[in-house]
């Protein structure tokens, strides 16, 4: 396959940035589309110009490093499905293809398609754990959790913290991310017992990096490569009134 690309080329968040135009020759259907910007940055090496930055690490769907958005859409067109496992038989020979990296006034970008998601840490860092008190490690049995709990807390955990959720929305709203990580944590007996403290640090954390409040667009939900559902959003605004009620009390 032959391609036209036209890539986000910004050399720092200082610099004003413009689309460049590349061709990718000879291009593998079977190739993920990582794959064909690899080789797209060794014809430029090969050239002595400067390769395209772009975020990648495991290149398996599992760490959510990867973060484009392909032709408008944050992970491009492949519905559930990470940059690194987007594969280019999903394109057409001769296509023109635009990628740019996430756009969120959060995640300011650093180089090329890599933005800052240091952002996604901090949120963590006020209260995405559990607090463990250290001796013998409990048995297995003693902590009963029911079947649906289980299943809820498992399918929360699948947020990667990609921030795709955070470059879609219109509001540029973390909510998605931060509502997955929180369900994930007080779904179970081991997390409820400080869900409230957890909840309002967290989302005093995301309202102080400057993410935008949710306002119903689900695109968060559309563009999630791991099918969050945005459900995890409503719960975590009843614990949050919750954590205000009792706060008062
Ligand atoms: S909720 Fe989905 S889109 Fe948002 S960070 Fe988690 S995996 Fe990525
Ligand atoms: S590189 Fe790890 S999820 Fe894409």
């Amino acid at each position: 396959m032959n391609l036209t690309l036209f890539v986000w080329r910004q050399k720092t968040g200082n610099d004003k940035g413009k689309l460049c135009r590349y061709e990718a020759k000879d291009i593998s259907p079977d190739m993920s589309f990582m794959e064909m910007l690899d080789v797209v940055n060794e014809d430029l090496t090969k050239k002595g110009e400067e390769p395209i930055a772009f975020d990648h690490d495991c290149r398996e769907g599992i760490c959510g490093t990867c973060s484009q958005v392909i032709n408008g859409t944050a992970h491009g067109p492949e519905v559930a499905t990470t940059v690194c496992q987007l594969h280019m038989r999903h394109f057409r020979d001769g296509d023109a293809i635009y990628v740019e990296p996430w756009r969120s006034r959060a995640f300011p970008v650093l180089k090329d398609l890599v933005v800052d998601r240091s952002a996604f840490d901090r949120i963590i860092q006020a209260g995405g754990y559990v607090s463990v008190s250290t001796g013998g490690v409990p048995d297995a049995n003693s902590t009963p959790v029911p079947k649906e709990d289980a299943d809820d807390a498992m399918d929360a955990a699948e947020c990667i913290g990609c921030g795709a959720c955070v470059a879609a929305c219109p509001n540029g709203s973390a909510m998605l991310f931060v509502s997955a990580k929180l369900s994930h944590l007080s779904s179970l007996p081991q997390g409820k017992v400080e869900s409230l403290r957890r909840v309002r640090c967290m989302v005093e954390a995301m309202d102080g990096e400057g993410f935008g409040s949710c306002s119903n667009h689900y695109e968060c939900q559309a563009v999630c490569p791991k099918g969050i559902h945005v459900k995890n959003i409503a719960r975590m605004n009843r614990e949050y009134l919750k954590s205000l009620f009792k706060s008062a009390k």
